[in-house]
């Protein structure tokens, strides 16, 4: 497996796997804007195959953000969606932020367990954040510099 910058022809293949992976989808248009603003945008791919991409930016000054992120249901547990995180906290962490932020689905168990062995820590709930009513579990990393 290897983690590479996105590149527009991954495009249909990267909303492919976010359609499998959630209800509510930011929409072609959306990843392609966000290419073009130059968010960081990293894909996993395995034998020359996208199975997975991650989307993050600097929202504030002090605050990364991961926008997106989604595995290939076929290629879950198999720690692509663990290299795809652990590459956007290290290229995050090249500026100088506090904190990395997310927002998950609080049905979301899976996911929230995948932040949570990763240290992410809760910070709030925001009730009825996505369309149908669910909530949003906001979580955050906080950024921990050896001198
Ligand atoms: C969350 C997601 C990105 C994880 O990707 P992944 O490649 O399957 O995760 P990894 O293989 O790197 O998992 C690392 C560890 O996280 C935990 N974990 C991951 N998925 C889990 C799940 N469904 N249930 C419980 N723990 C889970 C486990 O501790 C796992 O280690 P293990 O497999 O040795 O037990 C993937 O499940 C996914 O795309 N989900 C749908 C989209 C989504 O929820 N995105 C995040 C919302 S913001």
């Amino acid at each position: 497996m290897i983690i590479r910058e996105f590149r527009p022809s991954d495009l249909k293949r990267v909303f492919e796997i976010e359609n499998m992976s959630f209800s509510q989808s930011y929409g072609i248009n959306t990843f392609k804007g966000l290419y073009d603003m130059g968010t960081g945008f990293l894909v996993a791919e395995e034998d020359g195959y996208v199975i997975g991409y991650i989307i993050f930016w600097i929202k504030y000054e002090n605050q990364g953000h991961i926008i997106s992120l989604a595995v290939d249901k076929n290629y879950r547990r198999l720690k692509a969606g663990t290299r795809l995180l652990s590459k956007a906290i290290q290229v995050l962490m090249m500026f100088d932020i506090a904190n990395i932020y997310l927002e998950v689905n609080e049905n979301n168990c899976g996911a929230y367990k995948f932040y949570k062995q990763f240290n992410f820590k809760v910070d709030r709930i925001v009730p009825n954040y996505y369309d149908g009513g669910d909530g949003a579990i906001v979580m955050y990393l906080p950024i921990i510099r050896s001198r």
